[in-house]
């Protein structure tokens, strides 16, 4: 299996990490010698709910009981996905209030992309340096990091860049500006947060200039820092909403979210402003409907902030100098890329599962499912600190 997989699939670095996975089970993965290993990553923050969370199954097959596929996006009506839209509209401020389901979260951020440029008539996008929004040649033209989009170009034009957290690179955002593009906190570039008025700020110079503000909370959404969007946390309101990961509770998914008025734009001039075939597939909306229910019905975003606080306490050890991030959105760091690396390596023969931020290679990502318990988040913390110890021995 290992040299097929080598030899057939293609293959995005020359090390992937080539586990071969046999089952998966609520906080653990198994490989096929079946040895268990406790997951402390969740598929990249989209396994909410963990591994095959009862309620998504159920989901799922109720859905495969009754249809699959059965047309393109948007022209016959389809429970799951209806029902997807008006459950999140019931958690959104009052103008978010339609959404369009996508298969992916870069194919949302294009939607929102050119949503903005059909509402505003205007072409600019201002995106954030550091910033990951996705690899479609939309999202990688609003990607803050040129080393990974050097050899793709030419991308989309007319995209300026500003620094995120910095107040005086507001004024890049102007009337000529289509949509200002933020991450609300930002993934890739080492889980930053916005500082204490700085959505704010963006917010209101949008709304000065008629510029759209488009929040990207594909990693944050759906609980993952104790409030259902990260947004909440910062008083700002976008105009544009993209999801997706943990909203698909381990299926595959994206949406963009806007206003009746925004949204309508993209059934005229031209009608079908924004395609899809497979966009709002039944089961995968089945099964994002089950994972939003149950992150909004139980005390799991509660949980999260008691479950960031026993992290933090846990993971103390001298080589690791700061823990960023916010809920289970956090990043351990420490002072070297190559202590880093063994250690995500070696705790991965101990049975954790860590990983790498995209673009800083000092961080260890910590994004356990929401429902890992507090006795799994202690053993992962001990594996760490463990081998933490034994690399500085
Ligand atoms: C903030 C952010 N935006 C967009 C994306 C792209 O989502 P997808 O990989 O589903 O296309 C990601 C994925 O890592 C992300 O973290």
């Amino acid at each position: 299996m290992k040299a097929d997989f080598f030899k057939y699939q293609a293959q995005t670095t020359p090390h992937p990490l080539a586990m071969t996975i046999s089952h998966a089970e609520g906080s653990y993965i198994y490989d096929t010698n079946n040895k268990a290993y406790l997951d402390f990553v969740a598929g990249v923050s989209a396994c909410g709910l963990g591994h095959r969370h009862p309620k998504i199954l159920n989901a799922v097959k109720n859905q495969l009981d009754r249809y699959l596929h059965v047309m393109v996006y948007g022209e016959y009506i389809q429970e799951p996905a209806v029902e997807l839209a008006k459950l999140l509209a019931s958690h959104l401020p009052k103008h978010l209030e339609k959404t369009y389901l996508t298969n992916s979260g870069t194919e949302a951020i294009e939607g929102a992309l050119k949503l903005a440029r059909r509402v505003t008539g205007r072409s600019q996008i201002v995106a954030a340096n550091h910033a990951y929004h996705g690899n479609t040649m939309g999202a990688m033209s609003v990607m803050g990091y040129e080393d990974r989009k050097r050899v793709f170009r030419p991308l989309i034009p007319d995209v300026a860049f500003i620094d995120f957290n910095h107040f005086d690179d507001l004024k890049t955002i102007t009337t000529k500006t289509a949509a200002v593009i933020l991450e609300t906190i930002q993934g890739g570039a080492g889980f930053i947060e916005p500082k204490e008025g700085y959505l704010e700020s963006v917010r209101k110079r949008c709304t000065e200039v008629g510029a759209l503000l488009i929040l990207d909370e594909i990693q944050p959404g759906f609980g993952r820092t104790g409030k259902l969007f990260g947004f909440e946390h910062y008083n700002c309101e976008p105009d544009i909403l993209v999801t997706g990961k943990g909203l698909g509770g381990g299926m595959p998914i994206g949406a963009f979210t806007s206003s009746a008025h925004y949204m309508d734009q993209l059934q005229d001039q031209p009608k079908l402003g924004h395609i899809t075939t497979f966009g709002g597939h039944p089961v995968i909306a089945a099964a994002a409907l089950a994972t939003v229910k149950e992150i909004t019905e139980s005390q799991l975003m509660t949980q999260v902030i008691e479950k960031e606080q026993l992290i933090r306490k846990h993971l103390q050890h001298p080589l690791i100098t700061e823990i960023r991030g916010r809920g289970l959105m956090l990043a351990a760091f420490t002072n070297s890329p190559d202590l880093t690396n063994e250690v995500i390596l070696t705790c991965q023969d101990e049975g954790l599962i860590l990983f790498w931020l995209l673009f800083e290679p000092r961080a260890i990502r910590i994004t356990p499912p929401l429902t890992i318990s507090n006795e799994e988040i202690i053993k992962g913390c001990q594996i760490i600190t463990r081998v933490l110890d034994s690399v500085s021995a």
